[in-house]
């Protein structure tokens, strides 16, 4: 997993983002497929397929788009995510994958967070695939600056 952030085409995409590069900026060059395989270290709690079902974690297929302790009709979500409300835009993904804790303290996702922006823009990348019309993601605003998102 480490190795994958290694390669060249992820140093060539680094290079390209030039100084202090904005989540839309790691947007435009996030690589889904590279996202799949980094999508590994979410695999041992969440499935992404269609009907897979839930593990430690709620199933995730479709997930961006969606209102935010929604995703599984069977999951016990946590006071702390439900009480969140709004919806999983790109942006906000950000901000859960960047620190669960800290976006939902109490949270019960277990996982410390994926510290490297083009890590979590990759993944995101990914989930966005993984979503009915990539979860709407395209009339989404990107980046809602202002206080949409109190962590
Ligand atoms: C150790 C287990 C674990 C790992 C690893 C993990 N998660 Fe989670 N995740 C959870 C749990 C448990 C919840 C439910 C949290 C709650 O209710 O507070 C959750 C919730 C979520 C949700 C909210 C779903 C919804 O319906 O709103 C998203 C999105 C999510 N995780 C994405 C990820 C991604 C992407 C990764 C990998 C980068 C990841 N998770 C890694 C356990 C995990």
């Amino acid at each position: 997993m480490l190795l994958a952030g290694c390669s060249d085409d992820d140093q060539e995409r680094r290079r390209s983002l030039g100084e202090d590069p904005s989540f839309d900026d790691f947007m435009e060059v996030a690589d889904a497929e590279r996202g799949a395989r980094l999508f590994g270290q979410c695999a041992a709690c969440h499935t992404i397929r269609m009907g897979a079902g839930d593990r430690n974690g709620p199933g995730l297929h479709d997930v961006l788009g969606r209102p935010v302790a929604s995703n599984s009709k069977r999951f016990s979500y946590t006071g702390a995510l439900l009480s969140i409300g709004g919806v999983w835009t790109p942006d906000r993904m950000d901000a859960w994958l960047t620190a669960p804790a800290k976006m939902a303290p109490g949270t019960s996702m277990g996982f410390r967070g994926v510290p490297d922006p083009l890590d979590r823009a990759d993944i995101i990348a990914y989930l966005r695939t993984q979503s009915a019309d990539g979860g709407g993601a395209s009339a989404l605003p990107s980046r809602p600056r202002g206080g949409a998102f109190k962590g």
